[in-house]
């Protein structure tokens, strides 16, 4: 039977958010309906509310949550009622052309519920990346649910479903950092402080953090930056090629999605390094740079969707290594709040107040 339950939406460009009653269906074949436990506030989401993705409003918030299975369709047997799943938004489909050539984190037909959740006039909802978690609960395909050690914070390790995840795996997964690297990291949100994570995973011994709020170079400090640069301060190209002896560094992530800090990624890198976009522009964004530059320095240009993640490879190892204490994932949650105050998280967000903010919903444990 449908249900429903609160849930937040963005109605119309630029408009304030607000919450509203979302109907959400019994889980057809192949699906899953979980109850939501705790959902960060990524970045993305005010993209979608800016109308930065697609038009197609009115969009169901959230993204990067944890929760129990509630109920699954027909043809679901790898999940049961009472697991506890991150939720994420590469749910591989087996057969793709990236799949096929055993390459499934790239996969390019990745499955959502096939039925629409709405609102209670019968208006299909776009949930955010396929998933839409600011909401008691929600909708998804069965293969978008991944179980983990159910002991585990929600608040925590739901964000490796989007940011933290996108931010590990830039460092590890797409730009390749391995132990000795020197590693620059140019924006250090959410995402730019879990690159620096990853970075000193993989046992990088340089780890340049870059922003322009000292708030959030303390943080990166936190999670393993060895030197902090503030972009405001100087010549941010200059300063990390002083730091890697004039030479720039092996890996450089840039987090902003911007094309001024795409370029200083370009520049900051040493010959044949490696730069990794993993924040993401808005379709206006121009760069105009000379080609031979990029003939001469050599080395890879790459961008990473979602970490280059498989999330049954990385999910469960990364619940792992935050339960021994060996990644910090509780440090990425500077605020816990109620469904009613994403539009202040935004806000807050905005001013660079958070790493993130997560909703946790009445009756979930913090563990
Ligand atoms: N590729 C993916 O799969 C993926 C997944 C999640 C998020 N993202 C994207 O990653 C980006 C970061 O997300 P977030 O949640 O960490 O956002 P955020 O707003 O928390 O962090 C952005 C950081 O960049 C800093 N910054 C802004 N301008 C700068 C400049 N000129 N120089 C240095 N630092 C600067 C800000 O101070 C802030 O700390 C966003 O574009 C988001 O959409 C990408
Ligand atoms: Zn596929
Ligand atoms: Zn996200």
């Amino acid at each position: 039977m449908a249900q429903e339950v609160r849930g937040v939406i963005a109605r119309s460009k630029g408009a304030p958010v607000e919450i509203a009653t979302i109907v959400v269906p019994a889980p057809g074949p192949g699906e899953a309906v979980v109850k939501v436990q705790a959902c960060g506030v990524c970045h993305t989401d005010l993209h979608y509310r800016e109308g930065g993705i697609n038009d197609e409003y009115p969009f169901l918030l959230g993204h990067e949550a944890a929760g129990i299975v509630e109920a699954v369709g027909d043809g679901v047997t790898d999940l049961v009622p009472g697991d506890f799943v991150i939720l994420n938004w590469r749910a591989v489909c087996g057969t793709c052309r990236a799949c096929l050539r055993g390459r499934p984190w790239y996969c390019f037909a990745t499955f959502n519920a096939a039925q629409p959740m709405t609102l209670t006039d019968g208006t299909a909802l776009s949930p955010a990346l396929g998933i839409g978690a600011f909401a008691e609960k929600t909708l998804v395909h069965s293969g978008q649910c991944t179980k983990v050690d159910p002991s585990a914070s929600p608040a925590a390790v739901g964000l490796l479903g989007c940011g933290i995840m996108a931010g590990i795996g830039a460092a590890v997964n797409t730009g390749g950092v391995t132990r000795g690297d020197s590693v620059a990291v140019i924006g250090c949100g959410g995402v730019g402080n879990a690159a620096v994570a990853g970075a000193k995973l993989a046992g990088a011994t340089k780890i340049i953090a870059i922003d322009l709020d000292d708030r959030k170079l303390a943080w990166a400090k936190g999670f393993g930056a060895t030197h902090t640069i503030n972009a405001g301060q100087g010549d941010v190209v200059e300063a990390v090629r002083e730091l890697t002896d004039g030479f720039g560094a092996d890996v450089v992530i840039e987090a902003v999605g911007r094309p001024e800090t795409w370029k200083q990624a370009f520049y900051a890198r040493d010959l044949a390094g490696t730069v990794v976009l993993v924040g993401v522009p808005t379709p206006d964004m121009r760069l105009d740079m000379p080609l031979i530059d990029f003939f001469s320095r050599g080395g890879s240009l790459k961008s990473s969707w979602y970490g280059d993640c498989l999330p049954s490879r990385d999910f469960p190892y990364l619940v792992d290594l935050y339960q021994q204490g060996r990644l910090d994932l509780d440090a990425f949650v500077t605020e816990t709040i109620a469904l009613d105050q994403v539009e202040d998280a935004f806000t807050k967000m905005h001013h660079g107040d958070v790493l993130r903010s997560v909703v946790v919903f009445s009756g979930t444990e913090l563990a």
